[in-house]
């Protein structure tokens, strides 16, 4: 559900911008799954392989009977690597804010884990402080954060997220998380400018949603999608730019755009390895493991929690 009073506040400041939570409806999460297949979107694939090659040193520490919390699932497309690899995982539990991809989720992985309790949980899990009771005697619980989504955090929130995935794991918790790091901006650039207009059109999904739900009245054509690395900030802003001079009504408020003004709908940080570390050791916890592709373009870390 999307907040007019935060939408609009968002959007009457002077840096305009929207929640990238906003970008992921039934629609919005079914063209992000088509962003992981590009080929300029690096990040998936090269995450993938290198867990496919650290898999026995990662289950080999995360030990048998664990319980498996998956923060952002989608369609679980990574977790089922480790579902196949790890000790007699005591269940899984995907945590996603789509409703319906999460039910359809959960229904595929019954049919293909039997023996592994599914327990879908629907939540944003930015605002997630507890987990649901649960019923199913396990070891440990260990998170799971692929494909750097820690990225679209800016790092006080990165922080603080991470602060409450190691109070949810728990003592003896661990964290199995993805994070991108800093690289030549001109793949960035190709990752989320694609050729195809798949990024495209999931930017201006947000704007298809806040005129279905709430009764704005943006013209689609009169935004451009685009995707530039801020060096300094080392982020990837996503914005919708205002082609012409424009008001744009959402209920009773008028938002005015100038032309080339825009909306900022998604920050995605790259990191330092180095950097990462120093924020996960803020937010309490000691890594145990760090994998990285050949290219080091993307990278892969356990860490374990400390308090
Ligand atoms: C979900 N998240 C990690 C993606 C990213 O790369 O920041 C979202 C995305 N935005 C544009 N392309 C992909």
């Amino acid at each position: 559900m999307i907040s007019y009073d935060e939408v609009t506040a968002e959007l009457s400041g002077e840096d305009k911008c929207l929640s990238s939570k906003y970008l992921y409806d039934k629609r919005g999460s079914e063209l992000f799954e088509r962003i992981c297949g590009l080929e300029e979107y690096y990040p998936t694939r090269t995450e993938t392989a290198i867990m496919q090659k650290a898999l026995p040193e990662i289950a080999s520490i995360i030990g048998p009977e664990c319980l498996l919390i998956e923060y952002g699932s989608g369609s679980s497309t990574k977790t089922r690597l480790l579902l196949d690899k790890l000790c007699a995982p005591c269940a899984y539990m995907p945590i996603d804010i789509s409703a319906q991809f999460l039910e359809q989720t959960a229904k595929l992985l019954k049919a293909t884990y039997p023996s592994i309790t599914i327990l879908p949980l629907c939540a944003d899990f930015t605002a997630l402080n507890a987990l649901p009771e649960l019923k199913v005697n396990h070891r440990r619980k260990i998170a799971f954060f692929p494909g750097s989504t820690i990225g679209n955090f800016d790092p006080r929130n990165a922080v603080e997220l991470l602060k409450r995935i190691s109070s949810t794991c728990g003592e003896g918790g661990g964290l199995l998380i993805g994070v991108d790091l800093k690289k030549d901006p001109e793949i960035l650039w190709r990752a989320y400018n694609d050729s195809q207009g798949v990024t495209a059109a999931f930017n201006k999904n947000v704007l298809v949603r806040l005129n279905r739900e709430l009764g704005a009245d943006f013209d689609l054509d009169k935004f451009n999608h685009w995707a530039p690395y801020i060096e300094d900030k080392g982020r990837v802003e996503m914005r919708l730019v205002s082609s012409a001079e424009q008001t744009v009504s959402i209920g009773e408020t008028a938002i005015h755009f100038e032309r080339d003004e825009y909306i900022r709908t998604e920050c995605s940080y790259k990191f330092s390895v180095g950097g990462f570390h120093a924020l996960a050791h803020d937010a309490g916890y000691e890594v145990t493991g760090v994998w990285l592709d050949p290219q080091k373009l993307f990278s892969v870390h356990f860490l374990t929690v400390t308090v």
